[in-house]
């Protein structure tokens, strides 16, 4: 009785060191003393890309490689018996992957003699890829103001804001909606200033959790924390040139006040360090919401808007501009025609009404997809018909109408002059008598409509006094 209770306990005890074991965000590595595994946690099978059965039991020298000259530290630690620590070592598992880690690595002595060692290792592979990665951004812009296509008023109206933005050093905020040309404009202004031949470099803030992108940005001290590096964040990275803050109401509010500080003080102090480092860095921020939404919902700070959006540039959804739609369609068009070696000559009336009722959330991405899409599909019919279109569009599009079914685009076009020439009519047209039908269900209140039609009311007004309501 009493000896199956210790067993049971002893079992129950394992089962506990065997959960904490896969529980802790370190990876666990241990070896007997001829190195083979015989722990190996889930966070090492993570930061090893490998499956526990194909490590355990077998010979840690079966499994993993080892660059030229560098010993495994576990295998040091079984013949040398000395523990070692940070030590940061690169080798690859049997799947050609390249892992780097940071090592703790102690040897077990049992009655005196070395039975076994254990590593507890922390993962930088990813980190490393990043700075690496970050490194080889520099320069790399390709667009210019001349890469921005649009005719409409409100296009041309955005384009001059930049270029004026251009010629000085201030920060700018970029709001617009997914698929805007948020980063077609940071990289031509970048082009377009007298930074260009300095760096232009992007990141977006979304991408990583925030200790990574807190050191990504300001950079680490060697020794600030396990594994740091002297890494020159971001902003040394860009000094002299531009840096594009992508996302920037994803980054969390300390680090918000982090970057203010910067922004303000023009100086930034890497993490570890007690040096401040004067730097000289046009920031230029793209946001995908409204800032005094992303403020009311504690997306952005206030201080911080208020530094950032010295200039501020509203790109417009291509909903609120689709009198581009057919000059981007047919830059498009172009485009895959060569990519693709195709004659594609345009799109067929239908497919260009239908253009323009859509409400394009993707905006000038979507559109090109689109595109891109169709042609696609297309062997040598030289115009792109609705059933080229991809499915999600037509689907949405159907849903569209149901919606629209009572205030349907035919009813507002005239039917004798339905051509493609008078489409800047059309269109003013349609506009006119779909705000007015709107206003008035809505009794003339300003601030509904906008809303309803995903306007600002700045906006709105614009289009009522443009269009003579
Ligand atoms: N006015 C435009 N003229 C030509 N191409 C455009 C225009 N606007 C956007 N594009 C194209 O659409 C795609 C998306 O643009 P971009 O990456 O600048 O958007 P974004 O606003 O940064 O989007 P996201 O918020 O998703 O990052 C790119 O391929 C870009 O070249
Ligand atoms: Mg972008």
């Amino acid at each position: 009785m009493n000896q199956s209770n210790t067993i049971n306990d002893l079992e129950y005890i394992n089962q506990i060191y065997k959960r904490i074991l896969d529980e802790v965000d370190v990876g666990i590595h241990a070896v007997d003393k001829t190195g083979k595994t015989i722990i190996y946690n889930k966070k090492m099978t993570q930061i090893e890309s490998m499956d526990c059965h194909d490590v355990m039991n077998k010979n840690l020298l079966d499994v993993f490689m080892f660059k030229d000259g560098q010993a495994s530290t576990l295998v040091k630690a079984l013949q040398g018996g000395k523990a070692t620590c940070n030590v940061k070592q690169t080798y690859f598992n049997n799947k050609g992957n390249e892992i780097t880690t940071i090592n703790n690595t102690i040897p077990i002595y049992y009655e005196n003699t070395i039975s076994g060692a254990v590593e507890i290792a922390k993962d930088v592979t990813k980190l490393e890829k990043l700075m690496k990665g970050n490194l080889k951004q520099k320069g790399t812009t390709k667009y210019t103001f001349d890469s921005i296509i649009g005719k409409s008023t409100a296009i041309k109206e955005v384009i001059e804001v930049a270029k004026r933005a251009a010629r000085t050093s201030s920060y700018i905020l970029i709001v617009g909606e997914t698929g805007t040309g948020k980063e077609l404009f940071s990289q031509s202004i970048h082009h377009a200033s007298n930074r260009l031949s300095a760096p232009f470099i992007s990141q977006n803030c979304a991408a990583l959790p925030d200790n990574l992108i807190e050191g990504l940005l300001f950079g680490t001290k060697r020794g600030a924390f396990t594994g740091a590096v002297d890494y020159p964040g971001l902003f040394e990275q860009a000094n002299g040139g531009s840096l594009q803050l992508d996302e920037i109401n994803s980054l969390n509010l300390n680090l918000q006040a982090k970057l203010l500080r910067a922004l303000q003080e023009k100086t930034i102090r890497r993490i570890g360090d007690t040096k401040e480092t004067p730097i000289d860095v046009r920031v230029i921020a793209n946001i995908n919401e409204d800032p005094i939404d992303a403020i009311a919902q504690h997306h952005l700070r206030k201080d911080l808007y208020y530094r950032l959006g010295v200039v501020t540039i509203f790109l417009p959804p291509l909903r609120e501009r689709k009198e581009d739609i057919p000059l981007l369609v047919e830059n498009f068009i172009e485009k895959y025609n060569q990519l693709f070696q195709m004659n594609v000559r345009g799109l067929h009336v239908d497919v260009l009404k239908s253009f323009l009722e859509y409400e394009w959330h993707g905006n000038v991405r979507e559109l090109e997809h689109v595109i891109e899409a169709a042609m696609n599909i297309m062997l040598d019919e030289e115009m792109i018909t609705y059933s080229h279109l991809p499915y999600h569009y037509r689907t949405k599009m159907d849903l569209n109408k149901e919606k629209m079914a009572t205030t349907s685009i035919d009813s507002f076009i005239s039917k004798e002059n339905d051509s493609v020439l008078l489409l800047k009519e059309q269109l003013e047209l349609f506009e006119k008598n779909y705000l007015e039908h709107i206003l008035k269900q809505n009794q003339h209140n300003i601030s509904k409509t906008a809303k309803l039609l995903g306007l600002s009311r700045q906006s709105l007004q614009y289009r009522m006094r443009k269009l003579h309501i």
